[in-house]
């Protein structure tokens, strides 16, 4: 009796209240705020992108854009559109706030002019014959015997990793796009050691890359998708194989029957 007074009294109040109210919902006041002013390049990297690419634009766990390889052959277009869209399927966001992200288009250009202004340098990528940074998928066979000769020695001749970690475990594949890993070909990751399509980090050739020459176009797209061919439909889920599991449970009941 006392149970249901109490819950009448509950519904009452919460129906005086307007229903609005429930614990650990956000009020106006927690609302961020979305601060469409700033025009500061550092601000608004330090602030939007620094959680992801890094603070100054290396060591974050997606990759550094505090590149000079990278933004020569990135153009400031393509760069616009991937913040203002973010990419699908993947943690890139999407920043506009016409795709309900928290970025003026003024602010979106002011952190492309400010990567361009502060962390291209032409010279120091005048000497290489650079690849395309986006081009179709080749072909998977031929990739593989390119991936064990280039890139076997760090992680894995299959990819499954050796001094570097697996570039084929389907989780990762499932949350990186085949552009991802084409940059990642091209540029490798200037921040942890991974050398780029022409064998260099940190400006010396690495030991293992002395007498092959640069990854070309071609190549790069078929590594790409020889680790494109990894994907699964259901990463991250290592289910029995339901054909097997069905006809061990026929198997089963059969033996019951007899
Ligand atoms: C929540 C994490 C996260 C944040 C925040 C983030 N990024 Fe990204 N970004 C990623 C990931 C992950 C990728 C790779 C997506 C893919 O697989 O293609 C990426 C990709 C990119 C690329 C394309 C790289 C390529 O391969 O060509 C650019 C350019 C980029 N981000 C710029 C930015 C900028 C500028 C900001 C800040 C305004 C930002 N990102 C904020 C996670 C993030
Ligand atoms: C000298 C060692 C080395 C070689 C050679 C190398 N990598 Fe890597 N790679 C790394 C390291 C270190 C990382 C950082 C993550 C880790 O430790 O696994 C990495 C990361 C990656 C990533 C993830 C990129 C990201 O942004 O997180 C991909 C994809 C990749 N490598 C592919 C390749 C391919 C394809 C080749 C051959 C063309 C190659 N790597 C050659 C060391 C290497």
């Amino acid at each position: 009796m006392r149970t249901s007074i109490a819950i009448s009294l509950i519904v009452i109040a919460a129906s005086i209240a307007g229903c609005d109210w429930m614990p650990g919902k956000p009020t106006e006041a927690d609302k961020p705020v979305i601060q469409t002013t700033i025009s500061n390049f550092h601000t608004l990297w330090t602030v939007h992108c620094s959680g992801c690419h890094g603070a100054d634009g290396r060591w974050g766990p997606a990759r550094p854009l505090n590149d000079p390889l990278y933004l020569s052959i990135a153009s400031k277009d393509y760069v616009t559109e991937v913040i203002i869209k973010g990419v699908d399927h993947t943690l890139m966001p999407a920043f506009a706030m016409d795709e309900g992200g928290p970025m003026t288009n003024q602010q979106v250009k002011d952190v492309v002019d400010g990567m361009w202004e502060h962390w291209s340098n032409d010279a120091a990528v005048k000497e290489l014959d650079l690849p395309k940074l986006a081009a179709d998928l080749g072909k998977a066979s031929r990739g593989k015997e390119t991936f064990a000769t280039y890139c076997g020695h760090c992680h894995g001749q299959d990819g499954n990793g050796g001094k570097a970690g697996s570039v084929v475990n389907p989780t990762f594949l499932a949350l990186s796009s085949d552009q991802a890993l084409r940059s990642a070909i091209i540029c490798g990751r200037i921040d942890l050691g991974m050398p780029n399509y022409a064998g260099y980090s940190g400006g010396h050739l690495h030991s293992k890359r002395s007498g092959l020459p640069p990854l070309n176009d071609r190549q790069i797209s078929d590594i790409v998708a020889w680790l494109a061919s990894h994907r699964m439909e259901y990463p991250g889920q290592p289910y029995p194989d339901t054909t097997t599991l069905e006809s061990s449970l026929s198997d089963a009941s059969t033996n019951m029957n007899q």
